[in-house]
C-alpha cells in the first residue's frame, strides 16, 4: 500500500502533544513500585482497561492520576525520552511538547525537578535522535489566575528552557478570558503563545482565544467549522490548528472517525495539523494518526504532503530552519 507508507515515511513536525499523557501504563506501574507511590489499579490490564471515556472530563480524572507516579528527575527525562524515541519512529522531526507543571508542583515535586528532566531528554533527542524538540508550558484552566502567576514565577528561573505557554484542561467553564492577563504578561516575556479552544468548547473561546490571549496557533479548534465568519479569520491569518484525530474520537467530540471534520477544515483553507494529543490514552502516536484518518476519510496524498507542510509552517522552529524544511 503506497498512502500508509508515504503516511509513515515523510518526516513531520509534531505540535500537540501532552508528555504527560504519553505516559503508557507499563511506564506508570514501574514509576509507581520504583517511587513507592500507590495507584488504584490492580495491573497494567486493569488501568488500560479504564481508558474508556465519555468526554474531557472523564479523561482528565485518570490522566492527573497517572500522572501522579512522577516524583524524580529522572522519571520525566525517561518519560520524555520514551516519547521521543517514538517520535523518531514515527519520522517526526520537530516536537513541541507540552507539560503541565501544576500537575506536578501541587504534589510537592519542585518545578527545576519537571524542568530540567524534561529538557534534558530534549537535548538527549536532538545529539542522539537528530530529533529537534522544545517544551511548551501549559496553564491548567481549571484552576485561578493567580495559581497560573505563581506557576510563570516558579518557571522563570528555567526561562531557557521552554519556548512558549499554553492552556489546557477542563474548556468548558473556563473560558480564555480568565487567564488574558498571565498572558499578556508571557507575550511581554517573549514566549510563544498558544491554547486549546474549541475542543469541546464554543467557537466563542476561539475568538477569546486569538482575540483576548492573542494565540499565534489554536489547539484543536475543531468546533470552529460551527461559525462561518471564524472559518475566514483563521485562513485569513493562517492560524494553524493543531488536530488530533483520535483524541477527538477517544473523548466522543465525534461520533466516528469517517464524521470527523479534517476534510472540511483542509477545505475550507485552513493551516490544519495532525497530531496525536495523549499517545498513551487515546490509542496510538501520530503516525496512528495519520493512517485512521486516511483510512477512514480518505483524504489523498495531496492532502498528506500539506499536512506535513503545514506542521513545518506551524512551528515555532526559527526562519532559517523552516527553509531548510521547504
Ligand atoms: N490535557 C491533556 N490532554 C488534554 C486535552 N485534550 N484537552 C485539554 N487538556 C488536556
Ligand atoms: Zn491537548
Amino acid at each position: 500500500e503506497r498512502l500508509p507508507e508515504l503516511l509513515r515515511a515523510m518526516p513531520k513536525a509534531e505540535l500537540h502533544m501532552h508528555i504527560e499523557g504519553s505516559l503508557e501504563p507499563e511506564l506508570i506501574f514501574a514509576m509507581s513500585q520504583r517511587n513507592g507511590v500507590a495507584i488504584p489499579y490492580a495491573s497494567v490490564e486493569e488501568l488500560r482497561q479504564a481508558y474508556a471515556f465519555t468526554n474531557l472530563q472523564s479523561f482528565l480524572d485518570i490522566y492527573y492520576a497517572g500522572a501522579s507516579v512522577l516524583i524524580t528527575q529522572q522519571d520525566f527525562h525517561d518519560m520524555a525520552w520514551a516519547y521521543l524515541q517514538k517520535a523518531k519512529a514515527d519520522n517526526v522531526v520537530h516536537a513541541e511538547l507540552f507539560f503541565d507543571p501544576q500537575t506536578h508542583t501541587a504534589r510537592g515535586v519542585a518545578m527545576q525537578v519537571v524542568i530540567e528532566g524534561l529538557h534534558s531528554a530534549c537535548v538527549r533527542a536532538g545529539t542522539e535522535l537528530g530529533v529537534d524538540a522544545s517544551l511548551i508550558l501549559c496553564f491548567l484552566r481549571h484552576l485561578s489566575e493567580e495559581d497560573a502567576f505563581a506557576t510563570l514565577e516558579q518557571a522563570l528561573p528555567f526561562r531557557d528552557k521552554f519556548i512558549g505557554v499554553g492552556l489546557d484542561s477542563s474548556e468548558v467553564g473556563h473560558p480564555p478570558e480568565k487567564f488574558a492577563r498571565v498572558f499578556a504578561r508571557c507575550r511581554e516575556l517573549g514566549l510563544h503563545l498558544v491554547a486549546h479552544a474549541g475542543e469541546e468548547g464554543p467557537p466563542e473561546y476561539v475568538w477569546t482565544a486569538l482575540d483576548l490571549l492573542k494565540v499565534e496557533r489554536v489547539d484543536h479548534g475543531v468546533q470552529s467549522s460551527k461559525d462561518p465568519q471564524l472559518m475566514q479569520r483563521l485562513a485569513r491569518d493562517r492560524i494553524p490548528l493543531t488536530v488530533c484525530p483520535l483524541s477527538n474520537l477517544k473523548l466522543c467530540v465525534f461520533p466516528s472517525l469517517d464524521q470527523h471534520n479534517i476534510r472540511a477544515l483542509l477545505d475550507a483553507g485552513l493551516v490544519v495539523t495532525v497530531n496525536s494529543d495523549d499517545p498513551a490514552y487515546f490509542g496510538g502516536y501520530v503516525n496512528d494518526n495519520f493512517l485512521q484518518t486516511f483510512a477512514a476519510t480518505g483524504l489523498t496524498a495531496a492532502q498528506a504532503y500539506t499536512l506535513a507542510a503545514n506542521s513545518f509552517e506551524a512551528s515555532f522552529a526559527d526562519a532559517g530552519q523552516k527553509k531548510r524544511w521547504r
